[in-house]
C-alpha cells in the first residue's frame, strides 16, 4: 500500500472510530488503538501535506489561533421560541394553533442548554459554522467548531445544506475543565452553557479541543427541500451523520403531551448534559405557513421550561455580612451545587427570626432553590438527617468592626452600632471608583450598592477581584455579558490610573485630588510616601500639620499597607513616572501671558504651564485657550476680549497652579 492509500485509510478507520464513539456512544476500538492510528496519520500528513484528505480527523486536534471572529450574517434568521411554564399554558398554545389548524401531531424534543450553531455544508462538505449573534448576525466559529468530535467533516451525501443545533458543554467535561481551572488558581466557569459560550470564543482552537464540547443538531434551514416534517428531519440529520439527541417523541394530543413533558423532567436529570426544557414543534412542515411567525418567534413551536428545582446539600457554615444600612444577615455557606443552571455556595438566611423559626443548625442537610430562578434561598432543613448539631445563636457585635450589634424593638434585623463601621462604608468604595479618582466607568453608586450587598464587594480589592466572578455577575438581573465585561474592562484599565488619582482614590483624610498632586510631586511612588516622616511632609509648601500627621497616620495603619501590598499585586500602577502628565486645566491647552506679573515671573509661570501640560504662546488667536492677564495688560487682552478667550489674572492663575511648583 502506497503512503496516499495508507493516510486514506487512516482517514477512514479514525473517522469512523470518532462517529462510533461520539455520535452513537458506540466505541469499537480502544483508545491505544485510536491514538495510534492518529499519531501515524499526524505524521503522515505533516510529510504529505498534498494527500491530507479535506474530511481529515487530524482537523479535529485544533491549532489555529484567531486574533478576532469575522461577522456571518445568516442566509435565514436564527429565531428563538416562546416558552410556556404550566400545563395550563401549554394547553393555550395548543388551543392557539386549534383554532388554525386542526391535523397535525407535535414532536417533543429536550430543550439542550448549551448555544445555537448554524453549519454550513456545500457538496457535503463542512464549510462554516456560525453562532447565533443578534439572530441576524452571528460570529465565524469555524475552527473551533471543527474540533467538535462528533461534528461530521463530510455528510454522507454530496448535498448544500443549513443545519442548525446546540453546542453544549457535557457534565464530565465542565467538571475536568474547572478541576483544571481549580487548579490553576483560575476563575472556575459558573455553569455547563456560560463554559460552552466561553469556549467557543477562543481564539486557539486547541484549547478548544481540550475542552471537550458536544453538539445536537435539530433542524434543518429549508427543511421543505428535504423532508416534510420533523421527525423526518430528524431521522435525516441523523442519516447524514449528525448526531441527533435520540430523545424525541412523536405526540398525538395534547393530554399525551403533557404525560410526555411530565416524564422527560424525571428522566432529564439522568442525563449527563444540562437541559432546560422540552421544544415543543409541530411535525408536519406544510402547516408552518398557516400557523405563522411573531417578529421573534414561530408560534408552531414554543419552549416547556422546566420548574425550579430544590436540591440537598450541607450547609457548612453560618457566615455574617453587612449591608449598606448596617444591617447585619446571616449567610449561609453551603457545600456547592448545581440548581437551576448554575453553582449556588452561599444563600441568605435573611436574619435571626428566620433561622430560628426553621431552626437551621450548621452541620444540616438543608434544602435549596432560587427563589424567582436567582436567588439562591435555603427553603428548609431536611431534619432526617439531622445528627447532633447545635441551635444557631446570633452574634453580638459586628463582623467588621466588633462593634456590638443591636436589634431594636419590634425589628427583625441586626445593626451595627457603630456609625464608621467599614463594612457598611460603602461611600469609600463608591469614591474610589468614582470619575475624580480611578475612573471605574459604570461602577457607580447603584452598582456598588448591589454588589456590595450580595457580598461581592467589601473592599478597595475586592473590586480587583469582581473578575472572578464574573460568570455570577452575568447572571444578575439587570446585568448580563456586556455590562460585566464593560466593567471589568474599565476595572483592568484603572489599574493604569496615575498615582495621584490612586492617592486621592484611597480616601486618606484631608488627601483630596490637590493635596495627591502636591504628594507624588515630592514622592513618586507609594513606597516612598509610605516612609515619609512628618516633619519631610510638613516641610512641603501646602502641607500642613494636619494632613502631614493624616498622612503618618494612614501608612502606620497595618490594615492599610497590606491593602496596598495587595493593590500592588493586582498590578495597580504605584510610580508617578517623571515626565508623565497630571491631569490639569492646562493640559494641552494654548496659554498666552500679558501684562506685568507680580506674584510669579515670567519664566516661573511658563515653566509651571510646562509642568502642567501646557503650551505657552506669544500670541493671541482663536487656538488659544487661556490668556493670563497681570497688571498693564494691553493689546492681547483686547484681542482676547474680542475672540471670546478665556482671561485669568494672576490670582486665579495662581489658584489653578497652588501647590503645584
Ligand atoms: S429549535 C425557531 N430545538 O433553544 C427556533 N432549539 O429558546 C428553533 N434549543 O435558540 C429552535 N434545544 O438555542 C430547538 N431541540 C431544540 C433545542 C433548541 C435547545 C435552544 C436553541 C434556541 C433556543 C430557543
Amino acid at each position: 500500500m502506497d503512503v496516499k492509500e495508507r493516510m486514506l485509510e487512516l482517514t477512514k478507520i479514525l473517522n469512523q472510530a470518532n462517529y462510533d464513539y461520539h455520535t452513537l456512544d458506540q466505541p469499537t476500538i480502544s483508545d491505544y488503538d485510536y491514538d495510534h492510528y492518529l499519531k501515524e496519520l499526524v505524521e503522515l500528513e505533516a510529510k504529505y501535506p498534498e494527500f491530507k484528505a479535506i474530511d481529515s480527523p487530524t482537523e479535529k486536534i485544533g491549532g489555529v489561533v484567531l486574533s478576532g471572529f469575522e461577522k456571518v450574517t445568516h442566509t435565514k434568521p436564527m429565531m428563538s421560541l416562546s416558552n410556556v411554564f404550566s400545563a395550563d399554558e401549554l394547553k393555550e398554545f395548543d388551543e392557539r394553533i386549534l383554532k388554525v389548524v386542526s391535523n397535525y401531531h407535535y414532536v417533543t424534543e429536550l430543550k439542550i442548554d448549551g448555544l445555537a450553531v448554524s453549519l454550513t455544508y456545500e457538496k457535503g462538505l463542512f464549510v462554516r459554522a456560525a453562532t447565533r449573534g443578534n439572530g441576524l448576525v452571528g460570529e465565524d466559529v469555524t475552527q473551533n467548531v471543527m474540533t467538535i468530535k462528533s461534528l461530521p467533516l463530510k455528510l454522507t451525501e454530496p448535498i448544500d445544506i443549513i443545519v442548525r443545533g446546540e453546542i453544549y458543554m457535557p457534565h464530565k467535561s465542565f467538571k475536568k475543565l474547572n478541576e483544571q481551572r481549580l487548579s490553576n488558581d483560575e476563575p472556575l466557569f459558573q455553569n455547563p452553557r456560560n463554559a460552552a459560550a466561553g469556549t467557543i470564543r477562543q481564539l486557539d482552537s486547541k484549547v478548544v479541543a481540550e475542552r471537550n464540547l458536544d453538539l445536537f443538531t435539530y433542524t434543518i434551514v429549508d427543511d421543505k427541500n428535504y423532508v416534510d416534517t420533523q421527525k423526518e428531519a430528524l431521522e435525516y440529520l441523523k442519516k447524514l451523520g449528525f448526531k441527533v439527541n435520540p430523545n424525541y417523541h412523536l405526540i398525538d394530543d395534547i393530554d399525551h403531551l403533557i404525560q410526555q413533558i411530565e416524564a422527560y423532567d424525571a428522566f432529564r436529570k439522568t442525563l449527563p448534559y444540562d437541559t432546560d426544557g422540552v421544544v415543543i414543534k409541530i411535525n408536519e412542515f406544510d402547516l408552518y405557513e398557516r400557523i405563522g411567525y411573531t417578529s421573534k418567534f414561530p408560534k408552531w413551536a414554543t419552549a416547556y421550561k422546566f420548574k425550579a428545582e430544590q436540591v440537598e446539600t450541607i450547609l457548612k457554615d453560618i457566615t455574617f455580612q453587612i449591608g449598606r444600612t448596617g444591617v447585619v444577615t446571616p449567610v449561609a455557606e453551603l457545600e456547592p451545587v448545581f440548581i437551576s443552571g448554575s453553582t449556588v455556595a452561599r444563600a441568605t438566611l435573611h436574619n435571626e427570626d428566620y433561622v430560628l423559626a426553621k431552626d437551621i443548625r450548621i452541620g444540616d442537610t438543608v434544602l435549596v432553590h432560587k427563589a424567582g430562578e436567582i436567588i439562591p434561598e435555603v427553603i428548609e432543613v431536611v431534619l432526617d438527617k439531622r445528627t447532633n448539631q447545635k441551635p444557631f445563636q446570633m452574634i453580638e457585635s459586628c463582623p467588621v468592626c466588633g462593634e456590638p450589634l443591636i436589634r431594636k424593638p419590634g425589628e427583625a434585623d441586626h445593626y451595627c452600632s457603630n456609625p464608621d463601621c467599614p463594612g457598611k462604608n460603602i461611600n469609600g468604595l463608591i469614591h474610589f471608583s468614582s470619575r475624580v479618582a480611578m475612573d471605574i466607568d459604570t461602577l457607580g453608586e447603584k452598582v456598588v450598592e448591589t454588589f456590595h450587598e450580595l457580598g461581592y464587594l467589601n473592599s478597595i480589592p475586592d473590586i480587583y477581584k469582581l473578575k472572578d466572578f464574573s460568570d455570577e455577575l452575568k447572571e444578575l438581573p439587570g446585568f448580563g455579558d456586556k455590562k460585566i465585561d464593560n466593567l471589568l474592562t474599565a476595572i483592568e484599565n484603572s489599574k493604569s490610573q496615575t498615582l495621584d488619582k490612586l492617592l486621592f482614590g484611597l480616601g486618606i483624610k484631608h488627601v483630596g485630588a490637590k493635596v495627591a498632586k502636591i504628594l507624588v510631586k515630592h514622592y513618586p511612588s507609594i513606597d516612598e510616601l509610605k516612609e515619609a516622616t512628618f516633619e519631610d511632609l510638613n516641610a512641603i509648601p501646602d502641607i500642613g500639620e494636619m494632613i502631614a500627621q493624616s498622612i503618618v497616620n494612614y501608612f502606620h495603619d497595618s490594615k492599610n499597607l497590606e491593602m496596598i501590598e495587595e493593590l500592588k499585586r493586582f498590578g495597580l500602577n504605584m510610580i508617578f513616572e517623571k515626565g508623565e502628565q497630571i491631569e490639569h486645566p492646562f493640559n494641552n491647552k494654548t496659554i498666552v501671558l500679558t501684562g506685568k506679573l507680580q506674584i510669579f515671573t515670567r519664566d516661573q509661570a511658563s515653566d509651571l504651564i510646562e509642568k502642567l501640560g501646557g503650551k505657552v504662546s506669544s500670541s493671541v488667536s482663536s487656538k488659544t485657550d487661556f490668556v493670563v492677564a497681570g497688571e498693564d495688560a494691553g493689546s492681547k487682552l483686547k484681542k482676547a476680549n474680542e475672540l471670546g478667550v478665556k482671561v485669568i489674572d494672576e490670582q486665579a492663575f495662581k489658584v489653578m497652579v497652588d501647590g503645584l511648583y
